[in-house]
Formats: structure tokens, C-alpha cells, sequence
């Protein structure tokens, strides 16, 4: 979010691009849609899965003290009577009288005199009540309460009724994590945004299970290594990031500390991701409910106790949304490159998140150009996502690759016939410089990483 993009209609911009690009369609799209639910088309799911993938490597594979999980997003019904989460997962809910538009209390508009509906201006609300937001299903033929199941509404809950496999099978010790990746669905009352709020959504959880006196450590711990992936995904965390103190009467029910990072979206400031100390109260509750004993035991004490835990919570949509308006600027359009616009428009991820990293394109179709250029593509494409792109004028092609964030873009022209080297242009310097081919892989690689 560059300042010369001034934000005007930026989400706009994006849901268009997005849309255009292949990045992100809407869902159910050829039968009208389906309230705010959306697909990840061939770039959106390049960018998902870098986003899971190096979060992946970050905070599991490059640790000694974290392991990981895949949990069902199906879970006993006693699961979620043990959490709380039936009895206190749930946004307070307001309707307006004359128009019906319903609003989270939290999120009604206010002026000089009080509450006021934002679409018919009306002050004329119902009282507010509760609404429960787990997202409800049967299992098996009989619709009835003995099969009503919910779907998860966080990946935390498969982590914490697992506590005692994982600790039976890796015998960790304190403190040590365990990290999931994974859906997790909640019936919104005001979806939207684009993919900000949504009802299907997916997060990266990590529950880290410490010794009470240590919370505050870890929980300074890990406000440093969020904001650190945060600065990782392109965002400018002392410009673009806001730490909320979240106050005890909004934290959710297990939290005892919350900081919400917030991140200057362009509908306004709001959560990115949220940090929590989330005290014993899952494993203890488990424990009790499930008469399974879910303690720690010190080996070297022989004292038996249940742990406390530090909940870092990031939510995959949200990072592409932030990485997204992070990484869109608009620059004036050179004025060598063929098929100029007034500008251009460049999505200036960081390297390892384009969904592209390296783009062939010959100068012209002809037969022998092309020949070249794709064994080129093939080479390339063993090491690094590649695309080959033939089509349209060269200046237009460049743009297509800058607007979906192609690092690095590999012009095969009649030259190279001759000199066995091709072209490599930087998307952001725009430079461009000779590369022998049998070179090109390394320099590729040297300029990845
Ligand atoms: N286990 C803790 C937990 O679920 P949360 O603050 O409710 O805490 C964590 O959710 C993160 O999940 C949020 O910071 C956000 O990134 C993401 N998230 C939550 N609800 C979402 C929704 N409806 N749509 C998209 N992302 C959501």
C-alpha cells in the first residue's frame, strides 16, 4: 500500500484484478453466487499454498519444539460443550425494525445522537440477542438432534482433544507447540469485505503449551515472531500494522490476554491475526469433561499439572488480502517497453509469495523462436513455476506479468538464435539484462532466493 495508491477504490482495483487474473472468483458464480463465498482460481491457489507452505517451514519444519497435526473438522458435539464454545460462541445481534437489516452490536454505526442503521438512517432497533455462530450439520440418515454435528469453528480444538496422543507418540517437553493448518467455518452474521470476513476460511494455528509462570515470556515471545512473518508477507509493519490491547469484556471467553494485529485495510482498520493467552482452560475442561487425564508430567518432579498455552492465530485469507493491498502500487508506465498505458500496474510481492516466478516469453511466434523459447520454459519449469505466454504484443505481455507479480520475466528474441542468451527483466527495477541460457538457471535461482 504505497502512498501513491492513495486508496482510491483500492479493494475495488483488487476484486477486479483478482477476478481478471485468475487470482480469486466468486463462488458458485454461474448460479448468482453464494453469499460472499469465494474460489481461488489457478493464482489465488498458488499464493494459498506458499502462504500454508512457508508457514509451514517457518514454524514446524525449521523448529525442534513444534510438531504438527491434521485434525478432523468434524468433531464430538461434547467437544464443543467442554470448550464453551455452545455456550459462548456467539456475536450479540441487533435488527432494525424499519429496514431489517441485522448488525453485530460490536459493528453498529454511531452519530451525535446514538445508534443509527447505516442503510435507511432509521434508530429503531430490537433489543439485541445471541447468536450462536457454529455452523451446524447431520451425520447419517436422521436429521434429529442425536445426529447434529458442528463443523469447527477454530483448528485449536483438534489440537487440544489430541494433547495426550501427541505427547504418548513424540514425548515432547515443555514448552513445545503443535500446529495445525486447516478450514475452520462460522455462520457470520455480516460476511464480507471480499475474503476478510467469510464463513469458510482457513487458519494456521499454533497452540504452545508452557509452565504458568512463563507466560508472559512466551507470550512477548511470540508477539515478535507474528509481527516478523507479518514483515515476511510484504506488509510495512510500523506503517500498515496497528497492536490492539484487546480489552477483557471483548476477549472470547478462554482468553486471559489478547492482542489483535490490526492491518490498515481499505474499508479501515481491522484484525489481521490474534494472539492469546489461553490459560489452562481448554486442556482443564477436556480433562474433567472427558475423564481422560490430559496432565503433564515432569519427569524430573514427577509433579503432574495441566499446561498453560500461548495461541498465535493467523487466518489465510486475511494474509492474502493484506499481502494483497500491500503489494499493489501504480506507477507511471515506461515509455520503452511496446504497448504502453499511462500506468503500471505491479503487484510487488515478495519473491518467494508470486504465485509465477518466471515467465518465458518468445518475441515473436515464429516457428523457430518459439522453439527455443520452449525448451527454455521446460528447462525452467523443473525448478522454479513457470508460465509461457505467446500471445499479444511483448509490452502487453509484461503487463500481465507485473499485474499478477511475475518476478522475473525471460525474452526469447532473434538474438538468441545466434548468441545462445536470452533476456531477464526485473519487474521492479525493470532492467533488463543478457543471460547466457546455459547460465540461466542459476542466476534464476541466485535471484530467488
Ligand atoms: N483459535 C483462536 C481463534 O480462532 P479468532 O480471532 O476468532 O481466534 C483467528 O480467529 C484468526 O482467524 C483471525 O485473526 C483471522 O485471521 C481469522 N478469521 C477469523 N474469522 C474469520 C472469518 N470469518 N473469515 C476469515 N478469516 C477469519
Amino acid at each position: 500500500m504505497t502512498l501513491n495508491n492513495n486508496n482510491n477504490n483500492l479493494m475495488g482495483k483488487l476484486v477486479s484484478l483478482a477476478k481478471r487474473r485468475g487470482f480469486i472468483f466468486p463462488g458458485s458464480e454461474i448460479y448468482g453466487g453464494l453469499q460472499n463465498s469465494w474460489d481461488f482460481g489457478p493464482l489465488g491457489v498458488e499464493l494459498k499454498n506458499n502462504i500454508k507452505q512457508a508457514w509451514w517451514k517457518r514454524f514446524v519444519h525449521n523448529r525442534e519444539d513444534i510438531v504438527g497435526l491434521d485434525s478432523s473438522l468434524l468433531m464430538n458435539t461434547k467437544v464443543w460443550e467442554a470448550s464453551g464454545h455452545l455456550k459462548n460462541f456467539s456475536d450479540a445481534l441487533v435488527e432494525c425494525k424499519d429496514c431489517h437489516t441485522r448488525y453485530k452490536v460490536e459493528e453498529l454505526t454511531t452519530d451525535k445522537a446514538g445508534y443509527v442503521c447505516a442503510n435507511c438512517k432509521s434508530r429503531n432497533f430490537t433489543l439485541p440477542k445471541s447468536f450462536n455462530l457454529m455452523l451446524k450439520t447431520f451425520l447419517g440418515s436422521a436429521e434429529d438432534l442425536t445426529s447434529l454435528v458442528y463443523f469447527r469453528p477454530e483448528t485449536a480444538q483438534g489440537i487440544f482433544v489430541n494433547f495426550k496422543n501427541i505427547l504418548d507418540t513424540t514425548r515432547k517437553e515443555l514448552p513445545f507447540g503443535i500446529a495445525q493448518v486447516g478450514k475452520a467455518f462460522r455462520n457470520e452474521i455480516t460476511p464480507g469485505n471480499f475474503i476478510f470476513r467469510t464463513r469458510e476460511f482457513e487458519q494456521l494455528e499454533i497452540e504452545y503449551f508452557i509452565r504458568e509462570k512463563d507466560w508472559q515470556k512466551h507470550f512477548e515471545i511470540w508477539r515478535g515472531e507474528m509481527l516478523s512473518w507479518i514483515g515476511y508477507l510484504g506488509i510495512d509493519v510500523k506503517n500498515e500494522i496497528r497492536e490492539l490491547e484487546v480489552p477483557e469484556k471483548e476477549r472470547a471467553h478462554y482468553s486471559k490476554r489478547t492482542i489483535d494485529f490490526e492491518y490498515k485495510f481499505p474499508f479501515g482498520i481491522r484484525e489481521l491475526y490474534g494472539l492469546a493467552y489461553r490459560t489452562d482452560f481448554d486442556l482443564k475442561n477436556h480433562g474433567e469433561k472427558s475423564g481422560e487425564n490430559l496432565k503433564y508430567r515432569d519427569w524430573e518432579t514427577g509433579e503432574e499439572f495441566y499446561p498453560h498455552v500461548i495461541e498465535p492465530s493467523f487466518g489465510v485469507e486475511r494474509s492474502i488480502l493484506a499481502a494483497m493491498c500491500s503489494a499493489y502500487t501504480e506507477e507511471p508506465a515506461p515509455t520503452g517497453e511496446e504497448g504502453k498505458t499511462d500506468i503500471r500496474i505491479v503487484m510487488k510481492f515478495p519473491k518467494w509469495l508470486s504465485p509465477i516466478k518466471v515467465a518465458v516469453l518468445p518475441l515473436s511466434k515464429k516457428e523457430n523462436l518459439s522453439g527455443l523459447a520452449r525448451k527454455v520454459y521446460l528447462e525452467l519449469k523443473n525448478h522454479f513455476v513457470s508460465e509461457y505466454d505467446e500471445t499479444q504484443s511483448i509490452g502487453k505481455r509484461y503487463r500481465r506479468e507485473d499485474e499478477i507479480g511475475t518476478p522475473y520475466c525471460v525474452t526469447v528474441d532473434f538474438d538468441s538464435l545466434e548468441d545462445k542468451a536470452v533476456t531477464v527483466r526485473d519487474r521492479d527495477t525493470m532492467k533488463q539484462e543478457r543471460i547466457a541460457v546455459g547460465d540461466l538457471v542459476n542466476y534464476l535461482k541466485e535471484k530467488l532466493e
